[in-house]
């Protein structure tokens, strides 16, 4: 029997090797993601025996800091938003390979400052020239960057030298396609590793080892036995301290265009031939190319916006969007979105797929729900109340696991039937928390694994999808038009209407 989980040759989402002795530089190494996300990441594969005691990493940003402040500042963050130092000498170990270059990301003379410094350090720690060039910067600098980069010969080496970009990869489709073009120009696709941090998250790696493990499940997975899918990421936090960057973007380049068409690419796909990262990355991008809006003469039947008011979230009240800091009184980003898609191919034909994401929802949670088909023909009529149609359930996060409701018999002579679940928890099979996001990319980075990392024609695929959507909500409207939602609760009103409109409801979540 072939399997796709067990060729070691194929790797993708195998563990437990290695990576080469290498250079990290984090541009932007000054900033929140190097403190509170990639450096506790890091350091927690330095604890977990993880990574090569040779691995340097050099941060790159404009301030004038020293080896030493640098390294104080990440042991802060650790500390702070890491699960703490926990083993002294190892930070001590890991500390020793910490560096701080300062420099403009537009100064040529920083690049080549940097060269010497990653040459000198070649030398003294035995990195062997390998190299990750992480763009932890404003999007607004990728350009300048890679093409600084390029011009240095920082990247000129296919085997040798990897590039790290951060979301969002462009704000449009133009955007992208003109992004990728300056990547291309500069070095392979092979080198690229483009960050969607839902691809990291273990459930989402396991929707695969679900649907192409287990050989029940696949033959219902059409539309002769789904009725439709939802997919749901809500959050409760609000916009936070982003809003320079959320107001240029809403919740459409936020969270549909990448992590929300990425669960569904993973939901809808065909079995790749294997787990490469190409034979994966194919697959998704032709699911993703027959994906559209379900009408698109007719955007306000298939996509709703919103945004939200004050309101009250956990017992606490929370001012509304147009009254966070930084953000316009008269701001019509949107905070959340349902869209209604269709796939056109012989699989998903007829089944629409509803998507709906918010900030400030009345609960954090992500999942996908596959909901069956009513039974052709009931025969407890008479005996029972209504039944409900089968639902399968992917948690995402929070409380991860597997839900399947079915309908059962209630003890008692009469025949009387009630919904019930057989459920699967992480938590409880495995005992053991879900590994980090970040961790785990950086780690495939590292190793060279791009299968969990999406490739230039899958980013545009999907900027695709939205495009019509972006092209029309980003027309300036009337900011009294919008449609606006408490905060707290689930979304706006328009948007039940969406999928009632159908004969369908939003699960409650
Ligand atoms: C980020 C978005 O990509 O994902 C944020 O920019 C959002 O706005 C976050 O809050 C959600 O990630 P997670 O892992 O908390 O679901």
């Amino acid at each position: 029997m072939v399997t796709l989980f067990e060729n070691p040759l194929r790797v993708g989402l195998r563990q437990e090797r290695t990576p080469e002795p290498l250079i990290l530089v984090i541009f932007g190494a000054s900033g929140d993601l190097t403190q509170r996300k990639l450096i506790p990441s890091i350091y927690q594969l330095k604890l977990e025996r993880r990574l090569p005691p040779e691995l340097t990493i050099v941060g790159v940003a404009r301030r004038d800091w020293s080896d030493d402040y640098f390294r104080e500042h990440l042991r802060q963050g650790v500390e702070e938003f890491g699960g703490g130092i926990q083993a002294e000498p190892l930070w001590q170990e890991f500390a020793q390979g910490l560096f701080y270059c300062s420099g403009n990301m537009d100064d040529p003379a920083a690049y080549t400052k940097l060269k010497t410094l990653l040459a000198e350090l070649d030398e003294k720690r035995h990195t062997r020239g390998n190299r990750v060039f992480y763009l932890a910067v404003s999007p607004n600098f990728f350009v300048e960057a890679i093409q600084q980069l390029g011009a240095a010969g920082l990247l000129s080496d296919p085997q040798k030298h990897r590039l790290v970009i951060e979301k969002p990869f462009g704000r449009d489709l133009t955007s992208a396609q003109a992004l990728n073009e300056v990547v291309q120009s500069v070095c392979k696709e092979e080198q690229v590793y483009r960050i969607d941090h839902y691809l990291g998250k273990e459930t989402v790696q396991n929707l695969m080892v679900f649907r192409f493990a287990n050989a029940i499940f696949e033959p219902l997975w059409n539309r002769q036995y789904v009725d439709h899918v939802q997919i749901t990421v809500a959050e409760t936090v609000g916009v936070e301290d982003r809003a320079g960057y959320y107001e240029t973007a809403g919740a459409l380049r936020d969270m549909v265009q990448n992590h929300i068409l990425q669960l569904l690419a993973l939901t809808a796909m065909e079995p790749p031939n294997a787990l490469d990262a190409d034979s994966l990355r194919n697959e998704k991008v032709k699911v993703l190319q027959a994906t559209r809006l379900a009408d698109l003469n007719n955007l306000d039947a298939c996509a709703v916006r919103g945004q939200y008011r004050a309101g009250w979230i956990k017992g606490k009240a929370v001012v509304g969007y147009r009254e966070e800091p930084r953000v316009s009184l008269t701001s019509t980003t949107p905070t959340y979105a349902a869209l209604k898609l269709v796939i056109d191919n012989w699989r998903w034909q007829g089944v629409p797929f509803y998507l709906r994401t918010g900030k400030r929802l009345a609960k954090k949670v992500t999942e996908i729900s596959i909901q069956f088909r009513e039974v052709p023909l009931l025969i407890f009529q008479s005996a029972a109340r209504q039944t409900n149609p089968n639902i399968l359930t992917m948690r995402i996060q929070p409380n991860e696991g597997i839900a399947l409701r079915f309908e059962a018999k209630m003890p008692g002579s009469d025949l009387r039937t009630r919904t019930v679940e057989m459920d699967f928890s992480y938590g409880s099979s495995f005992g053991m928390a879900t590994a980090d996001a970040y961790a785990r990319l950086l780690l495939d980075c590292m190793l060279g694994d791009q299968t969990l990392f999406t490739r230039a024609d899958e980013v545009e695929a999907a900027w695709r999808v939205v495009m019509p959507l972006l092209t029309a909500w980003d027309t300036p409207t009337d900011p009294h038009t919008i449609s606006t939602y408490e905060a707290g609760t689930w979304g706006p009103d328009a948007a039940e209407a969406l999928i009632n409109a159908d004969g369908r409801r939003w699960r409650r979540l």
